[in-house]
């Protein structure tokens, strides 16, 4: 038997945040060398909100850029960019067929998003976590490595899987693998610097909201310096009361590759004035080495294009071998050479 084989993706809207990287990228690098790995850029996805066109290609190569610094390695993964395999739209189109409204009415995201938009609520946002679906099922995908607030449009996936399988498949030769979410618990859920209670997001207008891949030192310096906490007196974990305190707490001990228990003993008695310092030199160290890769790799566009190039003849092949399948499963005539 061969490897298992992994998809995810990241949307090239804006830049990349320290979420971003905790709940997903870094698990794909950790991962890596156990699994057959497909990192994808989702562009086609980016557009489901008003998106400006002069900066959507140049951010769908700073995100494959992102994905080379932050340690993916072309000897065990493929980075291509979703658009440039046309498969995912197509796919999208068949499964559109066979989904319900109302499992795409139900889905957070949407809500959250359709409230932002009022009146001008695309049908592409709706039919968002279709693509999603689309992008993963394509490949045979058995483990999908995202963040915590993924999870729904996982389970959609499985359920748009299981009912194709069912509608059109046998039971001894099901039409698509039904994948699995890989979600690690710490840093699953990174939340913002503003507001404890919400998660990090590219969305948020607030810059000071989040932590970016690219910040420079100071900029993070005084993110750090701003953030919001709290009156009291010695940090700790898990403290429903406390919800920022719980989340700088968590970024440290991930950024600085130490267990939980060792930074809740090392900060048991710390002040704020303390601790801001210590977490704002951990998180410039921890990115240091990813934004100097990325500049790297930013200034050798040539190099660039040859993964994106390579990434699509392998992401090509498999995908569409898995249309092919469902195409025949559902009935259409091939077409004819
Ligand atoms: P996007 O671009 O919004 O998010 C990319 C990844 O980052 C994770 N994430 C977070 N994790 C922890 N804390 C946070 N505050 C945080 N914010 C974001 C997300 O869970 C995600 O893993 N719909 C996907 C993109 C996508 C995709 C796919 C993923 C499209 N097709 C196929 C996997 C497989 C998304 O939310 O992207």
């Amino acid at each position: 038997m061969g490897r298992q084989r992994v998809l995810s993706g990241v949307q090239p809207t804006g830049n990349l945040h320290l979420g971003n990287y905790l709940g997903a990228i870094r698990n794909w690098v950790e991962g890596q060398q156990k699994y057959e790995n497909f990192f994808c850029v989702v562009d086609l996805h980016a557009i489901t909100v008003p998106h400006d066109p002069k900066t959507l290609a140049e951010n769908t190569r700073a995100v494959a850029a992102l994905y080379l610094a932050c340690g993916i390695d072309l000897d065990h993964s493929t980075i291509f960019v979703q658009s440039h395999v046309p498969a995912h739209t197509e796919l999208t189109w068949l499964l559109n067929c066979i989904t319900p409204l109302n499992w795409l009415e139900r889905m957070i995201q949407f809500k959250e998003k359709a409230i932002k938009q009022g009146e001008n609520v695309g049908v592409g946002l709706l039919d968002y976590p279709v693509l999603m679906a689309a992008d993963i099922l394509l490949y045979d995908a058995d483990k999908v490595p995202v963040g915590e607030d993924q999870k729904q449009h996982l389970e959609l996936t499985r359920d748009i899987a299981m009912r194709l399988n069912y509608q059109f498949g046998r039971e001894e030769a099901p039409v698509l693998k039904v994948p699995d979410p890989l979600i690690r618990p710490e840093g699953a859920r990174i939340m913002s610097l503003t507001d404890g209670t919400r998660k990090m997001s590219k969305s948020d207008p607030s810059e000071q909201s989040r932590i970016n891949l690219l910040d420079d030192p100071d900029t993070l310096r005084q993110k750090i310096k701003r953030c919001k906490t709290d009156p009291v007196r010695g940090l700790e974990f898990d403290n429903p009361e406390r919800p920022e305190c719980n989340n700088l707490l968590t970024l440290y001990a991930i950024l600085s590759n130490q267990t939980k228990d060792a930074v809740a003993e090392e900060c048991r008695e710390m002040g704020w004035g303390q601790f801001k310092p210590l977490l704002t030199e951990t998180t410039v160290e921890a990115l240091r080495p990813i934004q100097e890769k990325y500049n790297e790799v930013m200034g050798d566009p040539g190099y660039l294009d040859s993964v994106l190039r390579d990434g699509q003849a392998r992401a090509s092949e498999i995908a569409n071998a898995t249309l092919a399948r469902v195409r025949a499963a559902l009935g259409f005539l091939p077409p004819l050479s």
